[in-house]
C-alpha cells in the first residue's frame, strides 16, 4: 500500500455501526486510520455486536453515541473526539434511514424524520469539521448518497430527494473547500445486502435483483472499498464527484 495512505489520521463514520458503516470502519482501520463510529446507542445489543465483530481492531475503532439530526450533539461529539484522538481529517456520512411510502400516503412525520437524518445530518457534521480541516489544509469527506437519488424510486420521494440533495451539497462544498486541501465526494450505492434492503418486500426486492446486471446485491465491502479509495491521502484530485457502486443497475456518465 502507498505509504501516504497509512498515516494514522482520525476518521469518523456516522451510521458507523449500520449495514454499510461497520464495513466502512473496517476498511478505514485497515488503511491505518484511527476510526470512530458514531451511531445511535439506543439499542445496546447492537453496539455490543459491533464491538464483538470488530474486536480484532482493538482501540483502532472506537464508538461514540450520536444522533446526527441534532446539531449541538454533533458539535459536542466532534469536540470530544478531537480532545481524545486528535483532529478529524476524514468524515464519512453514512447515517441514513428509510421511511418508504408513496407520496399520497406519506405523512409529514415520514418526510421530516428522513430529512433530519439523511440531509440535515450531513450539514450538522460537515459544518463542525470544515473549519478545522481548512486550517490544517487537509480533509476527506465522503457522503453516502444512493442510486435512488439518481433515478428516483417508487415510494421514496423523501429518500430520493434527500440523496440527490446530498450530492448537490457535496458539489457545492467541494467548490468551497478545494483550495484548502479538502475533497468532498459522494458514493452512490445500489441495492446492497443490508438490513435496509432486507426490509423491502420480498417480491419487490426479487424484481430489483433481477434488474441488476451483475446479478446480485452489493456487498457492504463493495461500498467500503470505494470509500477507502476516495479518502486516501493521495486522492486529492478527485472532488465533487459521484462514484456509483451499483452492479450496473444504473449506468450514466
Ligand atoms: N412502479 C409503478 N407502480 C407501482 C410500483 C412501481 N415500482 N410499485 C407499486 N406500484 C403500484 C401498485 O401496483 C399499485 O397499483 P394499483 O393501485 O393500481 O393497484 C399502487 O402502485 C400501490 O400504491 P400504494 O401507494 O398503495 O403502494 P403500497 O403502499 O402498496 O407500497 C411501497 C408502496 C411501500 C413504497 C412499496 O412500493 C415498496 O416498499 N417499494 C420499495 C421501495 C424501495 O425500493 N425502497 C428501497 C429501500 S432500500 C434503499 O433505499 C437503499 C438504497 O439506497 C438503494
Amino acid at each position: 500500500m502507498n505509504q501516504t495512505n497509512t498515516s494514522r489520521r482520525v476518521a469518523i463514520v456516522t451510521g458507523g455501526i449500520g449495514g454499510l458503516g461497520t464495513e466502512i470502519c473496517r476498511h478505514l482501520a485497515r488503511a491505518g486510520r484511527q476510526v470512530v463510529a458514531l451511531d445511535l446507542a439506543a439499542r445496546s445489543e447492537r453496539v455490543a455486536a459491533f464491538h464483538d465483530e470488530l474486536a480484532e481492531f482493538g482501540d483502532a475503532i472506537g464508538f461514540a453515541p450520536l444522533d446526527v439530526s441534532n446539531f449541538d450533539s454533533c458539535q459536542q461529539a466532534i469536540a470530544q473526539i478531537e480532545n481524545r484522538y486528535g483532529s478529524v481529517d476524514i468524515v464519512v456520512n453514512a447515517a441514513g434511514i428509510t421511511r418508504d411510502a408513496s407520496l399520497r400516503k406519506m405523512t409529514p412525520q415520514q418526510w421530516h424524520e428522513l430529512m433530519q437524518v439523511n440531509l440535515d445530518g450531513v450539514f450538522n457534521i460537515c459544518r463542525n469539521v470544515v473549519d478545522g480541516m481548512s486550517a490544517r489544509g487537509f480533509g476527506r469527506i465522503v457522503n453516502i448518497s444512493s442510486v435512488n437519488g439518481q433515478t428516483g424510486q417508487f415510494g421514496q420521494t423523501n429518500y430520493s430527494a434527500a440523496k440527490a440533495g446530498v450530492h448537490g451539497f457535496s458539489m457545492a462544498l467541494a467548490r468551497e473547500t478545494a483550495r484548502k486541501g479538502i475533497t468532498v465526494n459522494t458514493v452512490s450505492p445500489g441495492y446492497c445486502d443490508t438490513p435496509m434492503v432486507a426490509a423491502v418486500p420480498d417480491d419487490i426486492r426479487a424484481q430489483i435483483i433481477a434488474g441488476i446486471p451483475v446479478g446480485r446485491l452489493g456487498a457492504p465491502a463493495d461500498i467500503a472499498r470505494a470509500v477507502a479509495f476516495l479518502t486516501a491521502d493521495d486522492a486529492g484530485y478527485i472532488t465533487g464527484a459521484n462514484l456509483p457502486v451499483n452492479g450496473g443497475y444504473f449506468m450514466s456518465f
